[in-house]
């Protein structure tokens, strides 16, 4: 009787194939609706216009800065690119975002303005003093600006004049390659007085009120379009961008004459869709479950990203949570007794899940996992657990291939090709680290896009390699008008 009951619940995350072509169908037709003029206001796949219109070719070259927020990382680098050889050189620097400049929770962390800045430590939480108070958008920025003028310390840069790129993984709405006002917050970012603001003139300003250096902010780019950019140095059949990390999201090359949103019908431009909104209007209610609809009201965003909230590493341990407490509630896992721990919001990391599902691991290093967690375990304990993660993991995999599926055909449709060979350029911790996410979203692709050839490529140099390319390219064509 308990297996039933626990079969019941895994029940709930196992897609049926027509659920999928439904999730791909719906994709599509939302997909549509964003690139419209009259529709895109109201879309929920908002389908963002990025002003990148074309692949690197090579001739790109030069020294460029390149900041990549919104990732598991924030990190700074200098990307060297030499032409012809198609050679970068890339060195970088990972720093950290205190959580209450991330969230911006509580105002007793109101400082940073005022404070002399030989007084401010490096890179660490600005310092607090009492009474005093900056709005959170100036203490992330002015943070960002602190990290920048560390990395350029440490490479020996002071001083320097360089042209930059900045990846800023959160939707934008985007006037110019070097404009994006951001629309609102997703994943853990919740500073305040950033949303409707443009994040290039914030970032601007930050440079301006240090006073210590100079840089020529050139583009800003989503993650994914930084993503597809890298890869499509080495592989010009790469046309999508996909990220499967802390966030879900994925990008593609249009054509003009469908984006209703920008003049002119010649060439290509990239797409970053944000269809990690994808269900916000309730189109998925149908297959989402109560512990889906637990996790959002539990997040940052309530009601949002619903679609990234199913798929993305920031929210599959969760679910995977409350599935346990359910489950222990019901007395059939952890004899009935819900901890602390299991209380306790994001204990199961993305990686976390990787080493449970991991099939080199025996049942007793599961345990050993869960008991590292805080959980303590018996045998049986650990195999639901597994099962639990295997479900959870499959089903998003599987909604990621869906999605994808309905793009690649999109692509070959509109190109009126009979069969479409298609590169996919991804990222992500959830895709790099998990063992089995990459294959079932290759093969549910393959299965909902039978006449698609696509191959994915790991992105092994991060977005930011992508920004500076976009960068060189951008600077290319500013000094050529000039
Ligand atoms: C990285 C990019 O390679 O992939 C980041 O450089 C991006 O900007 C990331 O956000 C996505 O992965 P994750 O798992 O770090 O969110
Ligand atoms: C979130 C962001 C999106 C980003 C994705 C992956 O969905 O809104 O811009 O690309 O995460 O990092």
């Amino acid at each position: 009787a308990q297996r039933k009951q626990i079969d019941k619940v895994l029940a709930l995350f196992r897609l049926t194939r027509e659920q999928l072509v439904g999730v791909r169908d719906k994709m599509r037709v939302e997909l549509e609706y964003g690139l419209k003029r009259d529709t895109h206001p109201l879309a929920t796949v908002k389908m963002l216009p990025t002003y990148v219109c074309g692949m690197p070719d090579g001739t790109e070259k030069g020294k460029f800065l390149a900041l990549d927020l919104g990732g598991t990382n924030f990190r700074v680098l200098l990307v060297k690119i030499r032409s012809g050889r198609r050679s970068v050189r890339m060195y970088n620097k990972i720093f950290a975002i205190p959580l209450e400049i991330m969230q911006g929770t509580g105002e007793e962390v109101n400082a940073g303005q005022g404070v002399p800045r030989s007084e401010v430590p490096a890179c660490h939480p600005i310092q607090c003093r009492p009474g005093m108070t900056a709005a959170l958008s100036l203490q992330l920025f002015d943070h960002i600006v602190q990290c920048i003028a560390d990395f350029l310390d440490y490479m020996g840069l002071k001083g320097a004049q360089l042209p930059l790129g900045f990846t800023f993984s959160f939707p934008c709405r985007q006037a110019s390659i070097d404009k994006g006002t951001l629309i609102e917050w997703t994943k853990g970012f919740k500073a305040t007085d950033c949303e409707g603001e443009d994040v290039v003139d914030m970032l601007r300003e930050a440079i301006k009120r240090r006073n210590e250096f100079d840089l020529d902010i050139v583009a800003v780019v989503n993650d994914t379009v930084g993503t597809m950019m890298t890869c499509g140095y080495e592989d010009r059949n790469c046309e999508v961008g996909l990220i499967a990390g802390t966030g879900s999201n994925m990008c593609y090359m249009e054509e003009m004459r469908n984006i209703e949103l920008v003049e002119g019908d010649e060439g290509k431009m990239c797409i970053n869709t944000e269809w990690g909104g994808f269900g916000d209007n309730g189109c998925l209610d149908d297959i989402r479950t109560q512990y889906d609809k637990e996790v959002d009201e539990g997040s940052l965003n309530p009601g949002k990203q619903r679609y990234e909230k199913m798929t993305s590493g920031m929210y599959l341990g969760e679910i995977v949570r409350q599935i346990l407490i359910d489950l222990t509630k019901q007395g059939l896992l952890f004899r009935g007794q819900i901890s602390e721990r299991l209380r306790t919001r994001g204990i199961f990391e993305t990686k976390f899940l990787s080493q449970i599902e991991s099939d080199r691991l025996a049942l007793l290093q599961v345990r050993r996992i869960l008991q590292q967690l805080g959980l303590d375990s018996t045998c049986e304990d650990s195999i639901v657990v597994k099962e639990v993660c295997g479900a959870v993991s499959r089903r998003a995999a599987e909604l990621y291939g869906a999605g994808l599926a309905a793009i690649v055909e999109k692509r070959r449709e509109d190109q009126g090709f009979e069969h479409l060979k298609i590169t996919v350029g991804v990222d992500g911790t959830l895709y790099k680290l998990h063992p089995h996410f990459s294959r079932i979203l290759q093969e549910t692709v393959k299965e909902l896009a039978p006449r698609c050839d696509v191959t994915f490529m790991l992105s092994e140099d991060g977005s930011g390699k992508g920004a500076a390319l976009i960068t060189a390219v951008a600077k290319r064509l500013q000094q050529a008008r000039r």
